[in-house]
């Protein structure tokens, strides 16, 4: 946690810097209800109330930041994430700030989503990674005053603050390049996460690995120099678990795409190609401080995809977890090789439901776009909870469907399936590949974020870079689990 964030009965005197969030119904009514603002300066600025906006002025407690919660009829707490968000960003040269913001949702969304929406926003807004500059811009930030009062508040607030955290913890690694967050450095992280937030972990290593019979991962691997991992690391709850999640996170720490190499443009972004795994660490590392009645298990398969003397060629066969064998004809489609092995381990725990996040094509970004995850699966219900949650999140999720028809497409001459479809389609190919590997019966369903887990341009709460997309979306759907 970045910023300490207190609740008080009105903003204090030691505040430097005073907010407030108004609808753009406040604005085009600033006549009749001005809040001691200078409007003059703020209509100058073209600010209109529109989501996201900040602009600093004069007010009623000295310099205030107004921010846009948008239309008052369709307020969300995507409004107030936003705003937190925007917030935190223009307050860097403040160090105390107090924010009168969580009445403004009016009938729309509670003084608590409010809150937490907001907390979230401004953790999210101050995040940046400065871990690699000699000379990062400084951020003085360190405290935020909300208006507000009571224990359902504070919880909402540090609620906020631990999911924002989960994602700013996905953000980091992402961001991390792959010559220093090798599947080692990643299983160390993991382990660490798992000390301060009482969860249980395994890690598996090379040996462990050959033993379990992990022959995608073990193929992906075979071109590196760095040795993989799988972690699977557990949260129970304290009482009776009313069911069990498994989440499965693509973690290719460096994708040039083996023998099959990417252009050099294609490669620039792919330290990124652990976004999934990194997903799914964010999102388990908040549940001891979101306490969900769910048992919750990640499953990470861990290494980068080189092209070492002994790298897997095209044409080689390899020998799922579950048995089944795979012809790969292109080594760039690695992502499911290592995702097949880590399906068919969390299909043994026989879980109510497995999710699986992976930046596992570029076909996906073609049909979506920059913004949208895909999602498709096996389970209509599973789907639709990750449609609803991504609603809550405001994390863009979109269905694409899996036809039984398109099977044929994986037909390999010497194997069971090829690890390539056809020229089209490719996003619901690889999710049929998945497919393969998840239990007969098994409710599943697949997220591919090649697009949204890596920015090249700030949006919304998000900046340019890693994300941390799928960590709100994923501890929503636990939280959710019925
Ligand atoms: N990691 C990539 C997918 C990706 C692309 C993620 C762009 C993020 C941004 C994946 O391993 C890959 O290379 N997929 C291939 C599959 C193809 C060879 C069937 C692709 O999408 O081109
Ligand atoms: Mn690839
Ligand atoms: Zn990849």
């Amino acid at each position: 946690m970045t910023l300490t964030i207190t609740l008080a009965r009105k903003v204090p005197a030691k505040a430097e810097l005073a907010a407030l969030a108004v609808t753009k119904e406040t604005v085009s009514g600033a006549a009749d209800d001005h809040l001691g603002l200078d409007w003059a300066v703020l209509n100058s600025r073209g600010f209109d109330g529109s989501i996201g906006q900040v602009q600093i002025v004069g007010g009623p407690a000295g310099p205030t930041a107004v921010l846009g919660l948008g239309e008052a009829e369709s307020l969300s707490t995507s409004a107030f994430r936003q705003a937190g968000a925007a917030l935190a960003r223009a307050a860097k040269r403040h160090k105390r700030i107090g924010a009168d913001v969580v009445d403004a949702g009016g009938d729309a969304v509670s003084k608590a989503e409010a809150a937490q929406a907001f907390a979230e926003g401004l953790e999210l807004g101050a995040y940046t990674y400065t871990a690699l500059k000699s000379d990062p811009e400084p951020n003085k930030l360190v405290g935020v005053t909300l208006v507000g009062a009571g224990k359902t508040i504070t919880a909402a607030v540090a609620k906020g603050q631990a999911i924002a955290e989960g994602v700013n913890l996905a953000r980091d690694l992402v961001n991390e390049p792959g010559g220093s967050l090798t599947p080692a450095a990643f299983a160390r992280k993991a382990t660490q996460v798992a000390k301060a937030n009482k969860l249980t972990i395994k890690v598996m290593g090379l040996p462990e690995i050959k033993k379990a019979k992990l022959g995608g991962l073990l193929g992906v691997n075979r071109g590196s120099d760095q040795p993989p991992r799988f972690v699977e690391i557990t949260y129970k709850p304290t009482g009776k678990a009313k069911g069990h999640i498994a989440l499965v996170g693509k973690g290719v720490t460096f994708d040039s795409g083996g023998l099959s190499i990417k252009t050099g443009t294609g490669m620039m972004t792919m330290k990124c190609d652990m976004g999934g795994a990194a997903a799914v660490l964010g999102a388990v590392s908040t549940l001891s401080a979101v306490s969900p009645s769910v048992k919750v298990t990640g499953y990470i398969p861990l290494t980068d995809n080189m092209l070492g003397g002994d790298a897997t060629r095209p044409g080689d066969v390899l020998t799922a977890r579950n048995g089944k064998t795979i012809e790969v004809l292109n080594t760039d489609a690695e992502g499911r090789l290592i995702l097949a092995d880590a399906l068919s381990l969390a299909s043994e725990a026989k879980p109510d439901i497995i999710v699986d996040l992976a930046t596992l094509t570029g076909a996906c970004m073609v049909a979506l776009g920059p913004r949208y995850a895909g999602v498709m699966g096996t389970s209509q219900d599973t789907v639709d909870a990750i449609l609803a949650s991504g609603g809550r999140t405001a994390e863009r999720v979109w269905q694409l469907p899996l036809p039984p028809e398109y099977r044929s497409m994986l037909d390999s001459t010497v194997a069971d399936v090829k690890n390539i479809g056809g020229a089209y389609g490719g996003a619901i190919t690889a999710g049929m590949f998945l497919k393969e590997f998840v239990a007969e019966g098994q409710p599943w369903a697949h997220i591919d974020i090649a697009a949204p887990a890596f920015l090249d341009a700030p949006f919304e709460e998000h900046p340019k870079g890693g994300t941390g997309f799928g960590v709100r979306l994923l501890v929503d759907l636990i939280e959710n689990f019925s």
